[in-house]
């Protein structure tokens, strides 16, 4: 089939301002977005710029916005789009480093706030090697580990948009991870941090956070259960 892409181009070295490249393309209807994406690269313009890597949903790196709604180049197929006419653009509320590579320091900042790590300085148990959980523990945090911190959720999110000092979807889902982990300690730290003017009370529970994860974390229902154990003080 054909397709008609519109790339959203920017040069900060050359160009004053963003601008619209228009590419023909030839794909099969099960390609993906980022397939064509390559074509154009390949055979087209050499000088547009984009992340990917694994190009099997895994790694994160290829976020953007495409047909207006962030997502995955290389998870949607073109036949999914129900268009021949196909808008890319980079990941909103972040800096431009050149077309579709935006700058995530900022992101992986907050990321970093929230420490994404576990805490536990108490002895190993009587076993010395791991601390156990129940199926029902594991579950309870199984959804937040599928994060791939690819910020779809937090590049669509109109309250970072608003203040990219908010934290943001992806922090909140990496902290709720830990913070729901009985193997953790630091709960309270971290719900402390996000308890704080750039925390979590800056979302509005737009929901575009949940619409756009391409690992379908319920992430507004995650955000709203750390507002919960934030105001009732209980890990539940
Ligand atoms: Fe933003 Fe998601 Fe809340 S889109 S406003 S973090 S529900
Ligand atoms: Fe790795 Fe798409 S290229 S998730």
């Amino acid at each position: 089939m054909k397709l008609h892409l519109k790339i959203k181009r920017f040069n900060p070295e050359k160009d004053k301002a963003p601008w619209w490249g228009e590419y023909d393309v030839d794909v099969e209807p099960t390609d993906r977005v980022l397939d064509a994406i390559h074509y154009v690269k390949y055979y087209q313009d050499g000088t547009l710029n984009l992340r990917r890597s694994c190009a099997h949903g895994v790694c994160g790196s290829d976020a953007m916005r495409i047909n207006g709604k962030n997502a995955l180049a290389c998870k949607l197929l073109v036949q999914d789009l129900g268009t021949d006419h196909i808008t890319i653009e980079p990941l909103l509320g972040m800096r431009v480093i050149k077309d579709l590579v935006v700058d995530m320091e900022p992101f992986f900042d907050h990321y970093r706030s929230i420490m994404p790590f576990l805490v536990n300085d108490e002895p190993l148990p009587a076993n010395g090697r791991e601390r156990l959980q129940t199926q029902e523990q594991v579950d309870r945090i199984s959804e937040g580990t599928k994060c791939i911190l690819c910020a779809a959720c937090t590049g669509s999110c109109p309250a970072f948009w608003a203040n990219g000092k908010y934290v943001g979807p992806s922090a909140i889902v990496q902290a709720h991870r830990f913070i729901f982990d009985t193997r953790d300690r630091a709960s309270a730290q971290r719900l402390g941090i996000l308890n704080e003017r750039m925390g979590v009370w800056r979302c509005r529970t737009a929901f575009n956070c949940t619409n756009v994860c391409p690992k379908d974390i319920p992430i507004t229902r995650q955000i709203a259960e750390v507002k919960n154990a934030i105001l009732s003080g209980v890990i539940a």
